[in-house]
């Protein structure tokens, strides 16, 4: 009998790739995915920890669900994601409500715990962490992908090239909920690149919390040679069909000039790119333990654009770091007005539990954090209206999708989302030529001129 599962996705591109995996690997469970949360059979949060905001959240939803347990005892609820891997068994002691908690490396087995839990009394949780865990194999999904439906967006999808992260930055509990890094054998990653291309997609984001380490720390080829990122992307430019290509996440430490030159070689390569500078000071950068300086990622910034001059350029910002004083602020508000980001994901720090900067002195008073990220995020929001105005009256290629049948909008190679001022009927999924005609805050307005 079909039974349905309703998920909620909260935080990063790795957490809805990771949603996606469960809902596929369920289905051949019986359960297909639901809208809504009354009629599930199976309800699951699959959870981020990067911010204390991010965990609130997760909590508030798991606190009203005891309501649906006490009216409908038989309904099953997974915690899944970072908060179930750091909180673990002390999750379950908060909310006994709970019937399966489930840690990063263990999404894949969910239906599988799933039918433990039919012959079990007691919550099971699996959060246990393997050093040499790999990702498995994962191309089971060409069935499901019907391009008929034009709700979503199904010519894009992530691919998961790694997991884990090394790095420690000091503010950071990704090293301690995700794990390791570990790189995805390449030969996996092509395998579903393909299996999705032959269903119809055609623009693949590669996923990875560090993807300019790929290859480094465990084998990835049959041969045993090594493969670097810059080697990926040109294996999967070449395979047929492919019409773009992105990726994210990259710390600027470990930006190469191989993968610089990426951008001048590789066409399919969409002229976007994600560098999260997180402070335009050094001394702040220095006890984030970011490992490299102000001056470096201009210089980065600088080869980039060198290298692929349309180039939209977006960026990762924290303000009140522990110690921040006014005149580290002011240096993070100084980079901004050099770069002049196309677009920024700013944020208060927060402190986590087990990262190093914890127990850091002199934290920031959340009044002077929460002026300083209004400051940040007015600047920005003109600098990014700025930035889309000189898109107007030039033509962008934009890939074509339906939000509903005769409505149309797509993105450009630099990632804006462009409405469609049109009424001949488009083809999803086609690269046009679209002659932009206004820009907004968030996004810009085009016209085809067929
Ligand atoms: N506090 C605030 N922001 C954080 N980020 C990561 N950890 C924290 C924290 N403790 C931000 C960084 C990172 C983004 C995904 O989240 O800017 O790049
Ligand atoms: Fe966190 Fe730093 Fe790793 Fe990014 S690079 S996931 S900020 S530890």
């Amino acid at each position: 009998m079909q039974k349905l599962v309703f998920i909620k996705t909260f935080g990063c591109q790795m957490n809805e790739r990771d949603s996606e995996i469960m809902s596929q690997s369920l289905s051949a469970y019986g359960y297909v995915e639901g809208l809504e949360l009354e009629n599930a059979d199976l309800v699951i949060l699959n959870t981020c920890s990067i911010r204390a905001k991010a965990e609130q959240k997760v909590m508030s939803l798991l606190g009203a669900l005891r309501k649906l347990k006490i009216q409908r005892p038989e309904i099953k609820i997974c915690v899944a994601g970072c908060v179930a891997q750091q909180e673990g068994e002390q999750l379950l002691q908060r909310m006994p409500h709970i019937d399966l908690i489930i840690g990063t490396q263990h999404i894949y087995t969910i239906g599988h715990l799933l039918e433990s839990l039919e012959s079990s009394d007691k919550a099971i949780i699996k959060t246990g962490m393997d050093e040499t865990f790999a990702i498995p194999k994962f191309i089971s999904e060409s069935k499901k992908l019907a391009l008929g439906d034009l709700s979503t967006p199904a010519f894009r999808k992530f691919v998961t090239i790694m997991q884990g992260c090394n790095n420690y930055c000091s503010y950071c509990v990704v090293p301690y909920t995700r794990g390791r890094e570990i790189s995805r054998k390449i030969k996996d990653i092509i395998d579903e690149v393909k299996v999705l291309l032959e269903s119809g997609i055609k623009e693949i984001t590669l996923l990875g919390q560090n993807v300019n380490s790929y290859g480094r720390t465990n084998q990835v080829t049959e041969s045993g040679l090594p493969c670097s990122f810059p080697d990926l992307l040109y294996r999967i430019a070449e395979i047929p069909g492919l019409q773009r290509l992105r990726f994210t996440t990259s710390n600027p430490k470990d930006l190469s000039d191989e993968l610089i030159r990426c951008f001048k070689d590789i066409s399919i390569l969409c002229p976007q790119f994600h560098l999260p500078v997180q402070s335009g000071s050094d001394p702040i950068l220095r006890r984030m333990n970011r490992k490299y300086t102000v001056q470096n990622y201009l210089e980065k910034v600088e080869s980039l654009l060198h290298s692929r001059p349309d180039l939209a350029l977006t960026t990762d910002i924290i303000v009140g770091f522990p110690g921040e004083t006014d005149a580290d602020f002011q240096a993070t508000m100084d980079l901004l007005e050099k770069i002049r980001f196309h677009g920024s994901f700013s944020f208060k720090y927060s402190d986590r539990p087990g990262t190093s900067s914890n127990v850091l002195p002199d934290k920031v008073d959340e009044g002077v954090k929460s002026k300083r990220l209004a400051i940040f995020q007015s600047r920005q929001d003109q600098i990014s209206l700025e930035r889309n105005r000189e898109y107007v009256g030039t033509a962008r290629s934009v890939m074509i999708e339906a939000i509903r049948p005769g409505a149309f909008q797509g993105r450009t190679g630099t990632n804006h989302i462009v409405h469609i001022e049109e009424d001949a009927a488009l083809m999803p999924g086609n690269l046009l030529d679209v002659f932009i005609v206004h820009a907004g805050q968030h996004s810009l307005k085009g016209e085809t001129r067929n």
